[in-house]
């Protein structure tokens, strides 16, 4: 894992971040009312964002890092390079970086298994002067995966 900020992050990592953050104000939270802003960059670099999606029923919530992913496979894509994930507290900036939880980990595995390398996770505080950046692979360790059950799936190429 590298810590670095905004400023030492390259053009795809800042731009992916830049639109997770502009995401973020569209967060459906009325319970939380912590925001998060969620982007994938495709393969074939298109960037598709999310937010985290609250329901009454708490459980049923849909973090925002999933809604990126699963928009973006509703849309033809699978193999994904880059995820960029920031929250934001209702009054307050949040400090420390925001990591994807652990079912969310577990869903960028799976489409890891899918893509040319580890998917790159970019994890940042509101003002974004703290970013950490790691592969999906440090994130999860000994992760469960396809090949757990006999699967073993192929990079998919967007096109
Ligand atoms: N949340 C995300 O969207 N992504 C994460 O990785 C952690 C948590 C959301 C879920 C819920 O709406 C709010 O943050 C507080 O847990």
């Amino acid at each position: 894992m590298r810590q670095t900020n905004y400023d030492k992050l390259d053009d795809e990592q800042r731009d992916i971040l830049d639109q997770a953050f502009e995401a973020l104000s569209n967060a459906y939270n009325p319970y939380s009312k912590f925001s998060v802003g969620a982007a994938v960059l495709t393969s074939c670099g298109e960037v598709i964002t999310g937010v985290n999606v609250e329901n009454a029923s708490y459980g049923l919530t849909v973090c925002a890092e999933r809604v990126a992913i699963f928009r973006a496979v509703a849309e033809g894509y699978r193999g994904f390079d880059k995820l960029a994930v920031i929250g934001k507290g209702e009054n307050h900036d949040v400090e420390d970086v925001t990591g994807p939880c652990g079912a969310c980990r577990q869903v960028i595995y799976e489409f890891s298994q899918l893509s040319e390398s580890p998917i790159e996770v970019i994890m940042s505080n509101t003002k974004m002067d703290k970013v950490d950046v790691a592969t999906i692979d440090e994130l999860v360790p000994i992760a469960f995966g396809p090949r757990d059950v006999g699967v073993n799936l192929v990079p998919y190429r967007n096109s």
